[in-house]
């Protein structure tokens, strides 16, 4: 799908998430509303439990709204089946979590070559992709190694070359920086400079203003309600 330059890639209306457990609700997100252009660099920033991992699952498609609308490239995704849910993550969003989230028992090229797999891309062509954005985001040296022969700051690059190899319209991120010291932390922050230079659109969840500031732009969440 071609996506117009300045057209909204994120239309989140009225999106509420109720968590049940037993006969207590709890009200994750109330009512929020976020409007996200293609090419945007923004923050989400809020304390621990105010909502913030919750909207990043529902945006990034690993979730859904108790209700509200979601719409995604202008395609509503609040009622796909999980199998178009699963494809949709596959093709258009790359994730990037605290605790990296990669296969301890897989190479780092292999780890990065998953998800074109999954798309069944040839052999051939997956590695030459992989290996050119393990270079690029300074692992070229690296791609035989397991992730427990990485350090931490080296993992989240792989996590950040494997988000990358997908080309994908919205890159999400949930505190890249919270298991990494304020060095690498930094080094991962002037990648992610890099990426959005480049035309891509980030979203990154924090509880730090210093991530928070690198951003464009800084959505503020409390209490699961965007002020
Ligand atoms: N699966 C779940 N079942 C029930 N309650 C949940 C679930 N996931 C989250 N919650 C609750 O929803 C609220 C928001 O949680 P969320 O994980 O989105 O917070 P967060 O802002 O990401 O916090 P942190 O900074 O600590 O990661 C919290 O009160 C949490 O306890
Ligand atoms: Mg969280």
């Amino acid at each position: 799908m071609v996506v117009k330059k300045n057209m909204n890639l994120i239309e989140a209306k009225d999106i509420t998430r109720t968590y049940k457990i037993g006969t207590v609700e709890i009200h994750a997100l109330r009512s929020v509303n976020l409007n996200v252009r293609q090419g945007e660099y923004v923050s989400v920033m809020g304390h621990s439990g105010s909502g913030k991992s919750t909207l990043m699952h529902i945006l990034g498609c690993l979730d859904t709204p108790t209700s509200g609308k979601y719409r995604l490239k202008g395609m509503d995704v609040t009622s796909l089946s999980e199998e178009r849910l699963a494809t949709i993550r596959n093709r258009e969003i790359g994730f990037i979590f605290q605790t990296f989230n990669l296969l301890s028992r897989a190479s780092v090229l292999h780890n990065v070559e998953l998800p074109l797999i999954y798309r069944g891309l040839p052999s051939k062509e997956r590695k030459r992709k992989s290996i050119s954005v393990l270079e690029n985001v300074g692992l070229g040296d690296r791609i035989n190694h397991h992730p427990n022969q990485l350090s931490g700051g080296e993992r989240q690059r792989v996590a950040i070359a494997r988000a990358i190899v997908i080309n994908p319209s919205l890159i999400l991120a949930d505190e890249p920086t919270g298991n990494l010291d304020s060095k690498t932390g930094e080094e991962i922050l002037t990648l992610f400079d890099e990426i959005y230079r480049e035309g891509n659109t980030l979203i990154v969840v924090t509880h730090e203003r210093y991530v928070a500031k690198r951003a464009e732009r800084i959505v503020h969440i409390k209490d699961g309600s965007i002020r």
